[in-house]
């Protein structure tokens, strides 16, 4: 899916091309930024992501452009595993710090558009995911820069994820279909790593391109939200928002910003709801090939009512009918309250967490025994126990994890920054 990017302001023209890069950027934002933010854990006045950047220890390792090269076998097609506005995702293997051991799998993503934005994009990447820290967000290892005179060249070395993103699994048949549990555990994650950003830093981060491709899944397809080039510092206080440029994904960005420009952490929780009927319809955003009452997902849903007899007909079938109904009602409910018009009406992302943690124990409860779920009928009372080898297994397992995650309802953790010490950057 497209990014749009609509530009209010001019500075770009008076910018040069090859830009600047991390030390003169932080300049310029740290002037701008004595905040102070409404954070749950902010006491003093907190600093800006520069200037935690400068602060904090991310150890983020600096590449040369010739070791990523090898890395990726000079950018072989054959290593190629995405694509996306920013550009081309190379898997590759990268020597361990201490140069011994075997090579450390990573994703190497590399800017292929030359230009400002594209170096903005890449600052804000390394700024944020250089102080953020959270098992739901993807981790940065390192990245390079260098300015030749053929132009930029700037790069990202993540962790690797295996298991590609939540949009490959909801919407490309070449994957088998997630089950519901994976569902809700992925979007629970997701929630997680966007109450941290929102509310548990000493500022607050808006993310800003909440969608299914930026979830990105690890090998035991826990959610880590990737993509950080659109996000931005919360507003200052005493400001309600952020007047920015409109930048985003259509299909997921808030109509309220879309018209005003003003950002808030609102905006991402609209787009989450936008991902929450992804999951339940296995129906993207937007989706041009269908008839025109079901292009836009937001507007089908809306004839099919969480509390109405027909909702059940929205859900993905190829889920085949291995879901709890009560479940998909909730997450509908829950969807539509981030879905309203007036942002300031809509959950907090740790409301959102909390609501998720309760739908998932209340899931496992009623799996185990006997096991329940829907039969594509109307109501509860049509929910049926699913007979089948391993189900008693996979709830026993499932069980044994959800005891675990509702030791936390009702208190998100409370995750603050460790000094460690400062990443370098040249
Ligand atoms: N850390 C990673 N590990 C493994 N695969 C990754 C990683 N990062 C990205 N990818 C793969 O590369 C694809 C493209 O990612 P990218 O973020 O560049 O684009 P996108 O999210 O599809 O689009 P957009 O540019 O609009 O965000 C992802 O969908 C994923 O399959
Ligand atoms: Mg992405």
């Amino acid at each position: 899916m497209k990014c749009f990017h609509y530009f209010k302001d001019r500075s770009r023209s008076r910018l040069q091309k090859s830009a600047p890069i991390l030390n003169n950027q932080s300049k310029t934002d740290t002037s701008e930024a004595q905040r102070v933010i409404k954070s749950s854990c902010s006491a003093t006045s907190p600093r800006s992501i520069p200037e935690l950047y400068e602060e904090k220890a991310q150890n983020l390792r600096v590449f040369t452009f010739s070791e990523l090269k090898q890395a990726t076998n000079n950018f072989s097609r054959l290593l190629k595993i995405g694509e996306g506005g920013f550009g081309s995702v190379y898997k590759g293997g990268i020597k361990p710090v201490e140069g011994k051991g075997d090579p450390i799998v990573v994703a190497i993503k590399k800017l292929n558009r030359d230009g400002y934005q594209g170096h903005k994009q890449w600052v804000a990447e390394v700024h944020f995911l250089g102080v953020v820290e959270h098992p739901n967000l993807v981790k940065l290892i390192g990245y390079c820069a260098v300015d030749g005179e053929r132009g930029i060249q700037r790069l990202l070395v993540y962790e690797y994820m295996p298991n590609k993103s939540l949009e490959d699994h909801l919407f490309h048949k070449d994957y088998p279909p997630l089950s519901w549990d994976s569902r809700l555990q992925i979007v629970l994650g997701a929630a997680e790593g966007l109450a941290y950003l929102h509310e548990e830093l000493e500022i607050q981060v808006i993310y800003r391109d909440f969608k299914s491709s930026n979830v990105l899944l690890d090998d035991k397809f826990k959610a880590k939200l990737s993509d950080f080039g659109l996000a931005r510092e919360g507003p200052k206080a005493g400001h309600s928002h952020v007047s920015t440029a409109v930048v985003g994904t259509y299909g997921y960005a808030a109509p309220d910003y879309i018209e005003t420009g003003h950002l808030t952490s609102k905006s991402d929780v609209w787009s989450f709801g936008v991902v929450l009927y992804e999951i339940l319809t296995g129906r993207r955003s937007l989706e041009r090939d269908r008839p025109k009452s079901e292009q836009k997902l937001l507007e089908w849903v809306k004839q099919y009512p969480a509390e109405s007899r027909k909702f059940g007909m929205i859900i993905d079938s190829r889920l085949e009918n291995q879901y709890s109904i009560s479940a998909a009602r909730k997450i509908a409910k829950l969807a539509d309250s981030c879905l309203v018009k007036s942002a300031k009406d809509r959950p907090r992302m740790s409301k959102v967490v909390e609501t998720l943690k309760q739908i998932v124990v209340q899931v496992a409860a009623a799996e185990s025994p006997p096991m329940k779920y829907a039969d594509g009928a109307e109501d509860e009372e049509n929910e049926h126990p699913v007979k089948g080898v391993g189900a008693s297994e996979s709830a026993k397992r499932r069980m044994a994890h959800l005891a675990k995650i509702s030791e936390h309802i009702g208190g998100v953790s409370r995750r603050r920054f460790m000094i460690m010490h400062r990443a370098k950057v040249t």
